[in-house]
């Protein structure tokens, strides 16, 4: 006997995902964001299951790396914030990870370290988020130490990350395009490689072309846009977030459900209980009416979210239903993006928040 709750976690939808990222711009080589436990499906398996198409991976900090390369990936990683202290530099090195540049603390760490082997250094520009790189007019300095620098290798790539890419009604995503061309337009040799694109820019904004596309979200299988979109809708959802019934209950009108009785029945009302919590990654703030599927059908979520158990009313149902019943909080039937919009955050939030409590179950 086990408790019902998992993620189950499509390695095909996976992989067709990501070819569908290299199909939408076949010059470019994608690199796999599996940065946060692969966006809550689990970093080593999400790497495993792309390992034989992805020409490397993307994650935020070295000890990700780490993990990695303990679990035998093979590939180059980059680590997107760059190092953190200068003795990062070294075991980047010693790894064969990549180091985003993006500040001169970075800069200087990678120029003055003893490096025996160059390591590969891509560079970012701010071009308008303002939150990491350095200034666009910087660069052809910046530019022209680490070409200069025995420890950089040739591949230097020049990369920005885009604001408001999910917008296509947006100039910013231009604004930002023309930024990084002007600063690319200060250099005195052109750079062979950049970098620009998200999941929003890959499926979105065909015409922004780039050597190395950073595919996250898309990956997964949820649509980084807020509307239908043709390549966007071929997307594959990879995690099932389902759970079962593990109690059933009729409760009179006027009776309430759960901690701090914020939902009162307002007609006789039949309710069921799912194993499945804040604990789990389901969001506490979940309000009244956050769709959850039994039996194919939506039922609205009812009083407040518990740290293992949800309740939901079920009188509804055009069919009655026993404790075992099996469960949907998420997956290819209810768009992890329609419950995020009910609890007013972003799907990118409840995936990647997902604890290791909830199993995930690879399946291909
Ligand atoms: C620098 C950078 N590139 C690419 C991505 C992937 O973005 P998305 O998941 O929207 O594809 C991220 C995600 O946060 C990022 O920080």
């Amino acid at each position: 006997m086990t408790r019902p709750t998992s993620a189950i976690i499509d390695t095909s939808a996976l992989r067709a995902n990501f070819a569908l990222a290299q199909r939408l711009a076949p010059k470019a080589k994608s690199m796999p964001m599996v940065k946060a436990n692969a966006y809550g499906h689990g970093m080593v398996n999400v790497a495993q299951t792309l390992a034989d198409m992805a020409p490397a991976f993307g994650v935020a900090c070295i000890e990700e790396a780490l993990e990695l390369r303990q679990a035998n990936i093979k590939q180059p990683i980059l680590l997107l914030e760059g190092p953190h202290s200068a003795d990062e530099v070294e075991i980047a090195e010693q790894h064969g990870f990549w180091l985003m540049l993006e500040n001169y603390n970075q800069l200087q760490a990678v120029l003055s370290s003893q490096l025996t082997t160059a390591i590969t250094v891509w560079l970012k520009l701010d071009t308008g988020m303002h939150r990491l790189g350095f200034q666009p007019e910087d660069l052809k300095s910046i530019y022209k130490q680490v070409s200069d620098s025995s420890n950089v290798a040739d591949d230097i790539v020049l990369a920005t990350h885009f604001a408001c890419a999910d917008n296509l009604d947006s100039n910013f995503t231009n604004q930002q395009l023309q930024r990084f061309e002007s600063a690319i337009d200060s250099l005195e040799a052109k750079p062979n490689l950049i970098s620009l694109t998200n999941s929003a820019a890959i499926l979105g904004w065909p015409s922004i072309q780039d050597n190395w596309q950073r595919p996250g979200y898309m990956l997964y299988g949820a649509s980084p846009f807020a509307k239908p979109h043709k390549n966007a809708d071929q997307l594959k959802p990879v995690m099932h977030f389902q759970s079962a019934v593990i109690s059933i209950r009729s409760i009179a009108c006027g009776e309430s459900v759960g901690y701090t009785a914020n939902w009162t029945a307002e007609r006789p009302s039949v309710i069921a209980t799912i194993a499945v919590g804040y604990g789990d990654g389901y969001p506490r703030h979940a309000p009244n009416g956050t769709p959850v599927l039994i039996g194919g059908i939506k039922c609205p979520l009812v009083g407040n979210v518990s740290m293992d158990m949800i309740s939901v009313d079920i009188t509804d149902l055009p069919w009655p239903i026993d404790i075992g019943e099996k469960v949907t909080l998420w997956g290819p039937d209810l768009g992890v993006n329609e419950v995020a919009k009910h609890c007013g955050t972003i799907g990118y939030e409840l995936l990647t928040r997902m604890p290791s409590r909830v199993p995930r179950v690879y399946q291909d």
